[in-house]
């Protein structure tokens, strides 16, 4: 390059007018469309050249000069897609004799004593596509979204190996092919083994990394991953030539689009059951996760006659198998402390596969569990994984205790920090009473602090925040508000060094700048967000929007936990005696009221503003939600629920006005569908809320 000691100023200039550029360049890349492609280094000298131009020429510093922007870009979302024909759900059944009420229904719907034939075909658990092909070429791929708005996704499913983007055979003019994007057992071990040894967020099924990988503004990290694909039906189709669901899959599968093997014709009531019991037993050893069996009408006349309730066919029904499950032996029972101390004792297994993924740890809930059970280490347990759900350990097997196994003796001092861990009467957990002197409640409670519901700080992850702990970069709340500043090089007066955040392994200026800058926006917080966040215990995001609602500033909150002013907060709906004591309890803790009097010095929490839409739908009505919500967290969802002026409650009843049905909604879905109570989708909520 030049010498920047001999530079000339109208050198200078011309170099500064290129950074300037060139920066920006690369920032969109980063920030905006997630894809570098500058490495670290290489971003680092330019700003480095940049920065000291700059210094030797104060007076050349550009208006638009990286060293003066500041606030990353925002991304963009995906874009929206109308779908003509809407893509639908199926109802579940879980039994034989809710199968054989299902085809009784049909027949009686058709008036049929015949036997109707249907197809059975594996229920894949991924994510459902739309892809639609004009004159045989791809022009748009969707997600199902609320099944009639969807997600453009174009440009992830023409990465995705195999994905046809010409049909070559004559095709009808429009022609939209349906079906599931999924991962692989196999790939979704890969993934998730390389992201670990990265540092990187790690996925619980295969199903989530499918739909994080799809799900990527940036289609070059979809392509990265594995994905799979099959298709299964159709949506809108200008001229449909096929007259059965067989045909259909014929016609698919010669076009060159995978179907699925295992797909099948039943000409019978039995024919269905072998099919259900057949998969069921091949299922471990397939490939992919499964979660069932989808039977639909063959015959597209007799589909057209039977037609479609609310949001389901009458022709097809999901056939869900029930939870896998699988023995082996217990190594170890480890007692975890929580944010607020809770000891949570944790299964350590010897590493087995359940239907094609390894679970080495279960959940045993607390102390009681496991004397029920009589769980003692050594044992040989059955274990079992259902979609989402942490592992849980079943059962003992007891005939094959084969020495004297000891009990298992719940500690009664935290193996975090020895401290008297104590449980109270009526309470089910036993507690660490070492508070923050203890590492485990402490580092609990910073990753609480950061999370999403509360100071929201991308980019301090938990390895991120566990690290910071153990080297003492980060210990308190407060710590987090002074990273910048003791970031900056030391100058000369100063016996304090600077902490190189870049110099990370895994880091780098852009990564630190981000995380500057989250932490920068993050001072802004609400008042529910800001009591969420100081980690109360029981006081959970919704019960945190109550007390914001009923004091309005944090001062008068503050203030009235400090003087034991219980009779205001008992009177919050929602707000119980024991509650009120912990709440009052954690106020007149000196060290829990010294951090919250630093925080407030460089935070600035925002006065409640009151509820955000009284002309909203939900407005005054009690709401109950089910299922697993893909888009906001439960506690979100709840919060917004609260904040559009609704009650939310945890049960179905008769005084329910909705119910928001996620994904793979069970018993609260169905009491709602027998009382008649209006269900709608995460995405209508999300409608409603935004
Ligand atoms: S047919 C109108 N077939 O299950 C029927 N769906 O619970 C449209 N799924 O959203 C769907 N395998 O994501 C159909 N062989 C299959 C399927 C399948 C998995 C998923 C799909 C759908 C959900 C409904």
């Amino acid at each position: 390059m030049f010498d920047i000691k001999n530079i000339t100023e109208i050198e200078a200039a011309q170099q500064l007018e290129f950074l300037a550029k060139e920066i920006e360049k690369a920032d969109i890349a980063y920030y905006q469309n997630d894809a570098p492609y500058l490495d670290d280094a290489q971003y680092d000298k330019l700003r480095r050249l940049n920065d000291a131009l700059e210094a030797k020429f104060p007076h050349l510093i550009r208006d638009d000069s990286p060293s003066k922007r500041v606030g990353a870009l925002v991304k963009s979302e995906f874009k929206k897609v109308e779908l003509k024909v809407p893509m639908l759900s199926l109802a579940d059944i879980f039994s034989q004799e809710e199968l054989k009420d299902f085809i009784l229904s049909v027949k009686r719907f058709l008036n049929s004593s015949d036997d109707i034939v249907f197809t059975s075909e594996p229920k894949m658990d991924g994510l459902s596509f739309s892809a639609l092909y004009v004159n045989g070429i791809f022009s748009r791929g969707s997600t199902r979204g609320d099944g009639k708005i969807g997600e453009d996704i174009t440009e992830n499913l023409k990465v995705i190996k195999g994905f046809p983007l010409y049909l070559e055979k004559d095709v009808p003019e429009r022609f939209e092919v349906r079906g599931e994007v999924f991962m692989s057992k196999e790939d979704f071990l890969t993934l998730n083994a390389k992201n670990e040894e990265e540092h990187k967020k790690t996925f619980s099924n295969p199903r989530n990394a499918a739909a994080g990988s799809l799900r990527q503004l940036d289609a070059k990290i979809t392509q990265e991953r594995n994905l799979s694909f099959i298709v299964y039906t159709w949506g809108e189709v200008s001229d449909i030539r096929w007259n059965s669901q067989e045909e259909f899959l014929n016609y698919v599968a010669s076009l060159g689009f995978p179907v699925n093997p295992y797909n099948k014709i039943c000409h019978n009531d039995k024919e269905l059951m072998d099919s259900f019991d057949s998969l069921m037993m091949q299922r471990s050893s397939l490939p992919y996760d499964i979660d069932g069996i989808v039977y639909k009408v063959n015959d597209l006349e007799l589909q057209r006659r039977l037609g479609f309730l609310t949001r389901t066919p009458r022709w097809a029904i999901a056939h869900k198998f029930p939870a896998e499950q699988a023995i082996t032996r217990l190594n170890n029972i480890r007692v975890q402390v929580g944010r607020t101390g809770a000891l949570t004792p944790v299964a350590d297994l010897e590493p087995i596969n359940v239907g094609g993924v390894l679970v080495s740890h279960a959940t045993l809930h607390n102390e009681d569990e496991i004397k029920r059970k009589d769980i003692r280490v050594g044992d040989m347990v059955v274990i079992q994984r259902a979609g989402d759900v942490i592992p849980q350990v079943v059962s003992v097997l007891k005939d094959k205790r084969t020495d004297d196994l000891p009990e298992f003796q719940f500690p009664h001092f935290c193996p975090e920090c020895g401290a008297h861990a104590i449980r109270e009467e009526d309470e089910a957990v036993r507690r660490c009473t070492g508070g923050l002197s203890c590492p485990a409640q402490a580092v609990e409670r910073l990753k609480h602090f950061v999370s999403r519901e509360a100071f929201n700080i991308e980019g301090l992850g938990d390895k991120v925040i566990e690290d910071f702990y153990i080297e003492g970069i980060i210990k308190t709340p407060f710590d987090i508000f002074t990273l910048e500043q003791r970031n900056q090089p030391a100058d000369l007066f100063s016996s304090v060094s600077s902490l190189e955040l870049e110099k990370r392994e895994g880091w780098g200026t852009k990564s630190v700048k981000k995380l500057f800058e989250a932490i920068e926006k993050s001072k802004n917080i609400s008042l529910q967000k800001f009591i969420y966040a100081l980690g109360i215990r029981q006081v959970g995001a919704a019960t945190a929007y109550l007390i914001a609602r009923h004091y309005h500033s944090f001062n008068s909150f503050m203030n009235a936990m400090i003087q034991k002013d219980l009779q205001l907060l008992i009177s919050i709906d929602g707000v119980g005696p024991a509650m009120a004591k912990d709440i009052v309890e954690f106020f007149n803790e000196e060290h829990n009221l010294f951090i919250i009097r630093e925080l407030l010095k460089v935070v600035h929490v925002e006065d409640f503003e009151g509820i955000e839409n009284t002309n909203s739908e939900i407005f005054g009505k009690t709401v109950v939600f089910t299922g697993t919500l893909t888009s906001l967290t439960r506690n979100e969802a709840k919060s917004k629920a609260l904040a559009f002026g609704a009650k939310v409650a945890g049960s179905v009843s008769a005084h329910t006005d909705y119910v928001i049905a996620g994904e793979n909604a069970g018993s609260k879905l169905s009491k709602a569908q027998e009382l008649g109570v209006k269900i709608i989708s995460e995405d209508d909520f999300i409608k409603i809320i935004s």
